[in-house]
């Protein structure tokens, strides 16, 4: 059942230009297909033509104009066979589906009564029969009839052609694409949409319109993404030199999703929830999220759409390298720090825990079963980090050659990761041959560091020795090319000393390469005892071990001239402090504080740090989920009591501070996104979270105004979530129950109220799930409500690992059900009891227990992938 990379063969027959006509209905679309079709210049002859095709009802077949006999074609559930065919002809269909059955939400089917498209990666064999793959790529006509009153916009990829009333209350409207793609940028919308429309001129002085649709009651929804659209226009041309090619830019925002977005060429596809933002309704981050997710899938149109994947192994290819762009971008638009803290801290929670678990794959995995379990942390942001080293290898400017030599030469083609990184060894003399171990190898390489300062020679010697960890099918790992950026901070002067080695002086900041097991670097002229600042801004995917003591950590905090390792430095003294209680609290001995941490937090507070989103950053603890990756076993008490204790103990010794921090960062100005604005916001929501970690008097009347005044859904959620968090419940059920009802009609709100309930350590968490499954908001069949409601529980580290399994039952119970309607959210669903061999051997047996239960379902390829792999 697997397929794998090895076998990958080009296609015998290609499709030159493709042209479909869809008569919509809910339970009985019909869609002809009259493809050109052309055999592969180096196919034999005699290659039957196989196309694919899956959940449809075959009307009609002809080549040529001639009707198939029946006899001339093998049809199975997946796939079309004919095994005669000339070497160019026409090949029209005629097949029968029903969107409105069709919860998967892959292929066509209906969002909220529209018709809308999920193609990528293998949703277009839902549609029509067709060779589904990315290396056949076609020009597409495509005319959509539908109702004129319930459907009176009809959309599809490129430029409206023609338009028209047809009989019986139907109408059409046909478009055109004149940029050859492969079928997974198909897309169709069809619907009673409401557009906002503005323009952009791009740099060669084109005109292009910009559409966002979206349904009537969300018009006030759009400001941002638009905002957003026209800043992510103007970066890839100033960045990259990349322009739109359309005159046409379309974005219609659909609530029924299963993942963010998708870069159907000329029209995008959103997740309501990644477009959609308003200052009442959406948070801060939901406002930085849909920037970046807008840009995203902009900037798909180049690395993704003009230059595409050959097979679906490449997919990093466009993911990892349209990531890296975005988050460039992000960072450029907004504070680059604390994005890369944000990135990278989520990151090392989640990726890393994918890479040391049972379903790790390389960025470019070797073979799988389904394709849409690959959509992973590891494709797209280890991806990105991959492609971010390639950056710091080469320097911005030649990494910029080698990226428009790849638009130039591949443009219009179906390539491969070798094509991209052969692009940037070719406009550069960096050898990069090792490096492409990064794209075959799992795993989150380790590297131990240790240094010693040679006081008579004014010599730094510091030794590097990396290993990578066998990951299931991979048990021996060669060493990789690991670029490390580094300073020698003066313990004396407190500044970067100039780094020289073999000779060489290389500046205050450089990057050494790391590319054997292990290597010893001296640095000599070293006229002060450094604290070795190593990795800055993480400039590598790897986990790096410096035995530091805290006294280093503590002058690291206020000295690293780089920014993310200060942040980092604060992390790493919080987790010794932390490993230390884990310690204390397992072994039933007293919790003490670690002084020094106090009083580096007190630093950070009187400090004038004038950044104040990166302050906000650097107060907030490790996250559980974080410091459980830390740890051999988990164990999700002791975690826990352990961070309750340092929060409060700060709480206890700040708490002036903490109130003062508070009443300083107040604000009336009304609501922007400004990176001013969202740093003041998080600044003022941090300190206040440390109040309420030992329900300060004064911090809950403070949570108690902020939710009244309802100055904007990042204060009101914050102070809501702090109080219901709380012990409180009498002041936090009445608000909780008034923030309910006052947002009944939005989906995007109740999406955060199910999860503010579900995330509180409280112990009646689990009954609260069950009960409100039944509430009239939450829809199992909606994937935005399952992830608020049931992913978030499982989030809630406590409660969802709760020792008598019920927590472990509930998912399993909601993953077999989804199994049957959506496979590839049921699939993502279940990743947290995957995860088993982490925990203790008591819950580990009920985490498998439960993955046997579900194993014993009929399952759909991508439940049983994942679960097989976990079991294995
Ligand atoms: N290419 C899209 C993006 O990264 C995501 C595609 C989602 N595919 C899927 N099978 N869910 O922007
Ligand atoms: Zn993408």
């Amino acid at each position: 059942q697997p397929v794998y990379l090895s076998d990958y063969q080009p296609p015998a027959y290609l499709v030159t230009h493709t042209e479909l006509t869809f008569d919509l209905d809910p339970a009985a679309t019909r869609v002809k297909a009259r493809l050109q079709i052309e055999r592969h210049p180096s196919a034999d002859s005699q290659a039957p033509l196989v196309l694919n095709g899956e959940h449809l009802t075959l009307i009609s077949l002809a080549i040529d104009g001639s009707p198939l006999a029946d006899a001339a074609y093998q049809l199975t559930d997946e796939v079309l066979h004919i095994a005669d065919v000339p070497e160019t002809f026409m090949l029209e269909s005629e097949v029968e589906l029903a969107p409105s059955s069709n919860t998967a939400l892959e292929g066509l089917y209906q969002s909220n009564g529209m018709y809308c498209t999920q193609c990528e990666a293998e949703g277009f064999r839902r549609i029509t029969y067709y060779p589904d793959r990315p290396d056949v790529m076609a020009t597409f006509k495509v005319t959509v009839i539908g109702n004129a009153t319930s459907e009176p916009v009809l959309l599809a990829n490129g430029n409206p052609v023609d338009q028209g009333a047809l009989e019986n209350g139907r109408h059409f409207a046909t478009w055109e694409d004149p940029h050859p793609k492969p079928c997974y940028l198909f897309a169709l919308v069809a619907g009673n949409l409401h557009k906002v429309e503005d323009s952009f001129e791009t740099v060669s002085g084109r005109n292009v319109t910009l559409q966002l649709w979206v349904e009537q009651e969300n018009l006030d929804k759009t400001e941002h993404a638009m905002a957003s659209l026209k800043r992510a226009m103007a970066w890839d041309e100033q960045t990259y030199g990349r322009e739109y090619d359309l005159d046409l830019f379309m974005i219609v925002a659909v609530n029924d999703f299963n993942m963010g977005a998708m870069e159907n060429k000329g029209l995008n596809i959103f997740n309501s929830a990644a477009v959609l933002t308003h200052p009442n309704t959406a948070t801060d981050a939901a406002f930085q999220n849909v920037e970046g997710i807008v840009a995203h899938e902009y900037f798909h149109n180049w690395s993704g759409n003009r230059v595409t994947c050959r097979d679906w192994f490449q997919l990093s290819l466009k993911e990892g390298f349209t990531v890296f762009r975005d988050q460039c971008f992000s960072a450029d638009t907004n504070s680059a720090p604390v994005k890369r803290i944000q990135d990278v801290s989520f990151f090392r929670t989640a990726q890393f825990a994918e890479d040391a678990g049972p379903t790790a794959h390389p960025i470019r995995p070797d073979h799988f079963i389904e394709i849409t379990n690959f959509y992973t942390l590891t494709i797209y942001e280890k991806g990105a980090e991959v492609v971010r080293m390639l950056r710091n290898l080469l320097g911005w400017e030649d990494f910029r050659r080698g990226s428009d030599l790849y638009f130039e030469r591949f443009d219009g083609q179906a390539v491969t990761i070798e094509d991209f990184v052969g692009c940037m060894a070719e406009v550069s003399d960096v050898d990069l041959s090792q490096f492409m171990r990064w794209y075959s190898q799992a795993g989150t390489p380790e590297i131990d560091a240790h240094g010693e300062y040679d006081y008579a020679h004014g010599e730094y010697h510091l030794t590097l020795r990396q290993r990578t960890p066998a990951t299931p099918g991979q048990s021996d790992k060669l060493p990789l090319h690991i670029p490390v950026r580094m300073g020698l901070v003066g313990t004396k002067s407190g500044q970067d000393l100039t780094l020289t080695l073999l000779g060489e002086k290389l500046g205050n900041d450089a990057v050494i390469h790391l590319t054997e097991d292990e290597q010893t670097f001296v640095f000599t002229d070293v006229a002060e005892a450094p604290v070795p600042s190593l990795l800055r801004d993480f400039s590598a995917p790897v986990k790096l071990h410096f035995p530091y003591s805290r006294e280093d950590l503590a002058f690291l905090l206020t000295h690293d001239s780089d920014g993310f390792n200060r942040w980092d430095a604060g992390q790493r003294l919080a987790m010794l402090a932390l490993d230390d209680l884990i310690a204390a609290h397992r072994n039933g001995v007293e919790k003490v504080m670690d002084s020094r941490v106090v009083e580096a937090f007190r630093t950070l507070l009187t400090s004038a740090m004038s950044d104040k989103a990166v302050l906000a950053e650097m107060l907030t603890l490790p996250s559980e989920a974080y410091i459980a990756e830390q740890q051999p076993i988990v164990d999700v008490d002791a975690i826990h009591a352990a961070r309750e204790f340092v929060r409060q103990s700060l709480a206890v010794a700040l708490r002036d501070e903490f109130v003062a921090v508070y009443k300083a960062n107040q604000s009336d100005e009304p609501y922007a996104p400004t990176p001013e604005q969202i740093a003041q916001r998080s600044l003022k929501n941090v300190a206040l979270t440390y109040l309420m970690a030992i329900e300060d008097e004064e911090g809950i009347t403070f949570c108690e105004t902020q939710f009244a005044a309802e100055h904007n859904m990042t204060d009101v959620r914050h102070a809501l979530t702090l109080l219901v968090h709380s012990d409180r419940d009498d002041i936090a059920s009445p608000a909780l129950k008034a923030f309910g009802e006052k947002w009944a009609h939005d989906p995007l709100v109740m999406d955060q109220w199910f999860t503010i309930q579900v995330s509180r350590p409280q112990p009646d968490v689990l009954e609260r799930v069950q009960y409100l499954m039944q509430h009239p908001a939450f829809s199992i069949k909606n994937p935005n409500k399952v992830r608020a409601l049931v992913g978030a529980f499982a989030q809630n580290r406590i409660n969802f690992h709760r020792l008598d399994g019920k927590g472990y039952a509930l998912l399993a119970d909601v993953v077999i059900e989804l199994n049957r309607l959506n496979p590839e959210i049921a699939a993502r669903l279940v990743t947290p009891l995957t995860r088993w061999q982490r925990f203790d051997e008591e819950r580990q047996q009920l985490m498998r227990d439960e993955l046997v239960r579900i194993k014993q379902e009929p399952l759909s390829s991508n439940v049983f992938e994942v679960v097989e792999k976990a079991l294995a």
